[in-house]
């Protein structure tokens, strides 16, 4: 079978690696892909980003199944189209993603089938939002109503940043948020406190299947300070989800967010992703729903995937979930982010990457913003390499991870010291 993987990112390249394993498979193609999947000999990149042009040239190449990475493509319909045109493929549709693509839609969705979250409040009014933040007093949390690649939330620990986030999205636009009909909007919420982890399952339609745990790091900067990014490292699997959070998980928010969407009239495929706050009784709160895997979680959970991910995939379009038992390395994965100069509000382009490893073991470099100019790979986005390690715990891991990274190098590199922190007792 030939396999489209749909993106760009660390989280393409680590999805199309995988996939590339599979025995069955015949090819991975990769649109648009990065420097690292265009170096990769077992896969192709095809420098297509039009989502029509791409479905027209997978009927044309005969691609069996279509896997969607980022959230933007799930936002604006490929899954609709593609299954329309008879095409295989694995996601959301338009109407599924919107509980990624409008927070508005995600709080009222939660509200309305009781799922828990943070209380909160949605403001199209400048004025209004500013005094209801007054009202409430900080720390509290402003979140734009559309897409902004993970930028789009302010964790508010003053009033006055509490006022500035608010100009920001209603007023600037400055962080550039596709907005939702109806224009700019936020939603206001009780700010809360507690470990966070990111939970994802696949669904088929009817039946759910979670996938190994994992914890990102959404803060630049060390001990979880600084702006928050798209994810600057993670690791899999994340101890704050017992076996007792696992099962509340799926009992308090991944069930009844499937059934209520189908109540909704709503069936909802792909993967879904629940960012979970726990506080320290063990008790949930749902802080988002993703309509995609996670990036970087998805670079340490694929290094742990032990089946076949074709396989898991066919099943996941075909409501075969049922019937499929995942395997994962008992080992732990850690993935550790290194972002370009002014990542995550401007990041720099074409820097020069040098010290790239080859032949790695239980090690890999997944490429994110990277792009291949005459035989040298340089920097073109924000989140630029993901290097990955599996060893026998997270301390092994975060080592491992870390000496594979110390020589690589470019100009303005940023990239934590401390993924996995919380998860490493002293
Ligand atoms: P979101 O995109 O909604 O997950 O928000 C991005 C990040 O902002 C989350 O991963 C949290 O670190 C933080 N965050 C979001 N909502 C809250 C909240 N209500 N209380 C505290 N932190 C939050
Ligand atoms: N790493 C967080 C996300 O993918 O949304």
């Amino acid at each position: 079978m030939k396999v489209l993987v749909v993106g760009g990112g660390g989280r393409e390249h680590a999805m199309a690696w995988k996939l590339a394993q599979s025995p069955k498979v015949q090819q991975v193609y990769v649109a648009p892909g990065n420097g690292g999947t265009a170096k990769d000999k077992n896969l192709v990149n095809v420098p297509i980003t039009d989502l029509l042009a791409l479905r027209q040239w997978a009927q044309a190449n005969g691609i069996g199944l279509t896997l969607v990475g980022p959230e933007a493509p799930l936002a604006a319909g490929i899954v609709d189209d593609f299954r329309t045109h008879g095409l295989r493929i694995f996601g959301p549709t338009q109407a599924a993603a919107q509980l990624e693509s409008s927070k508005a839609f995600s709080k009222a969705f939660m509200q309305r089938h009781g799922i828990p979250t943070a209380a909160f409040e949605t403001f199209t009014d400048p004025a209004q939002a500013h005094a209801y933040v007054d009202h409430q007093g900080a720390p509290i949390v402003v979140k734009a109503d559309g897409l902004a690649a993970g930028k789009g939330v302010v964790v508010a620990m003053t009033l006055a940043e509490a006022h500035e986030a608010i100009d920001f999205m209603l007023l600037d636009n400055t962080l550039g948020v596709a907005h939702n009909a109806g224009g700019a909007r936020v939603v206001i919420e009780e700010f809360l406190q507690g470990e966070e982890a990111s939970f994802m399952v696949l669904c088929d339609g009817k039946n759910v299947a979670a996938l190994a745990t994992s914890q990102d790091h959404k803060r630049l900067l060390d001990g979880d300070h600084g702006p928050n990014t798209g994810g600057m490292g993670a690791y899999s699997p994340a101890p704050v989800v017992t076996a007792e959070v696992h099962a509340r998980a799926m009992r308090e928010v991944i069930l009844p967010t499937i059934r209520g969407m189908e109540k909704d009239g709503i069936t909802y495929t792909g993967f879904l992703y629940a960012g979970l706050m726990i506080d320290p009784q063990g008790r949930i709160k749902t802080l988002e729903f993703n309509c995609r895997m996670g990036d970087p979680e998805t670079q340490p959970i694929l290094m742990r995937l032990k089946s076949d991910f074709l396989d898991v995939l066919l099943a996941a379009t075909s409501e075969g979930l049922s019937q499929l038992e995942m395997e994962w390395d008992r080992r732990v994965a850690l993935g550790v982010v290194m972002a370009a100069a002014g990542y995550p509000l401007n990041p720099r382009k074409s820097d020069a990457i040098t010290g790239l490893p080859k032949d790695l073991h239980d090690a890999m470099v997944f490429h994110a913003g990277t792009t291949e100019k005459e035989g040298q790979i340089l920097t073109s986005g924000g989140r630029v390499l993901c290097v990955t390690a599996l060893a026998d715990s997270v301390k092994q891991a975060q080592q491992k991870a870390y000496q594979t990274a110390t020589p690589i190098a470019f100009d303005g590199m940023q990239m934590r010291q401390d993924i996995g922190y919380r998860a490493i007792k002293n």
